[in-house]
């Protein structure tokens, strides 16, 4: 298994960065867990947080990854340089133009990747040189294309390249993990089922939100991303908790841009952790989300995955 072999992962489970939601202790709970953690460094944070929360992530000696977005790295160079320092074993650089910082990081070592949310996407990936592609399907939490669900975008890039491929979206738990193994993944690359880890950085109102929804809860946009100024380009999109005001400006994004009382609204509703206003990012999986649990323990649901491969060799039966 390449997550074993890579990283000494005894649960072919990558903890995908969750920007707010993993910094540090999630990340290396996730690794001690017998996953590999990453840590989400979005647009809003420094330089200074991603060394900080790089070395609790490293403390308990466990390989961990960062995940970047490439489109806010070209604006923060100094993201990209705290990331070299730390030398993390995996690099995901995704939503933007990530080629110049393949070579500088496979050249320190480091193992690449990148989402794909089309087979064009991962061509690119290929063209680009990355060790590892992420077929990150539409029903996955947080940002992304909502072109093509992911078992059969997992499918058409398993048959495009040799590269390893990492599945991501709706993964719930063992049953989808078996699944996309089955399909010839490398592995699960798996957001969602983490959100309401205790050691992730997720608020308490939001915790209850998301363990309350159900599968058909969440929507696809860029409402959020118009209220919150961040930058994000308009070719990706979000899925999150539909909420009042998501559905509010659904339609009216352009608007949304340079609405200030729109933006403010959006501001305060996510100092408060506001269900209602803030963006709550989470994929179709989140119905499966019924508690608080550790990150241990989720690693161990997870780690029963071989129980449905054998099913399913023996016709289904147990
Ligand atoms: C709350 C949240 C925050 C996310 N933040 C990031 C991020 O900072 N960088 C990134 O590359 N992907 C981010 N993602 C996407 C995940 O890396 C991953 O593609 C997704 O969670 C997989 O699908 P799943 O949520 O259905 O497991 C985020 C996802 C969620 C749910």
């Amino acid at each position: 298994m390449w997550l074993s072999e890579k990283f000494g992962s005894g649960v072919p489970v990558v903890g995908a960065p969750m920007a707010g939601v993993s910094g540090g202790r999630l990340t290396a709970a996730i690794s001690a867990g017998g996953g590999l953690g990453m840590l989400g460094a979005g647009s809003a944070v420094t330089a200074d947080w991603i060394r900080t929360e790089g070395a609790i992530a490293a403390a308990g000696g466990k390989p961990y990854g960062v995940g970047l977005m490439a489109w806010s790295v070209a604006e923060q160079p100094e993201h990209f340089d705290a990331v070299l320092e730390l030398k993390p074993a995996l690099v995901s650089l995704s939503f933007g133009n990530y080629r110049p910082y393949v070579e500088p990081l496979r050249q320190n070592g480091i193992v690449v990747a990148t989402q794909a949310g089309t087979v064009a996407d991962a061509q690119e990936a290929i063209d680009a040189g990355v060790d590892v592609i992420v077929a990150r399907g539409a029903e996955a939490g947080g940002h992304g294309r909502n072109a093509v669900g992911t078992l059969p975008l997992l499918q058409a890039i398993l048959e495009l390249t040799e590269l390893p491929v990492l599945a991501g979206g709706g993964i719930s738990g063992p049953r989808g993990l078996a699944a996309v193994l089955a399909a010839g993944a490398a592995g699960g690359w798996i957001g969602t089922a983490f959100l309401t880890c205790q050691e992730g950085l997720t608020s308490q109102p939001v915790r209850e939100r998301v363990i309350e929804a159900d599968e058909t809860d969440t929507v696809y946009g860029t409402v959020f991303d118009a209220a919150s100024r961040a930058g994000w380009p308009d070719e990706f999109g979000g899925r999150a908790l539909r909420n009042a005001y998501f559905d509010t400006w659904e339609g009216h994004e352009q608007d949304l841009k340079s609405d200030d009382a729109g933006h403010a609204e959006y501001v305060e509703g996510t100092k408060a952790a506001d269900p209602a206003r803030a963006s709550i990012y989470a994929g179709q999986g989140v119905g499966a989300l019924t508690g608080q649990p550790t990150a241990a323990e989720v690693l161990a649901g997870f780690a029963t995955y071989r129980t449905y491969l054998s099913a399913a060799l023996n016709d289904g039966s147990k």
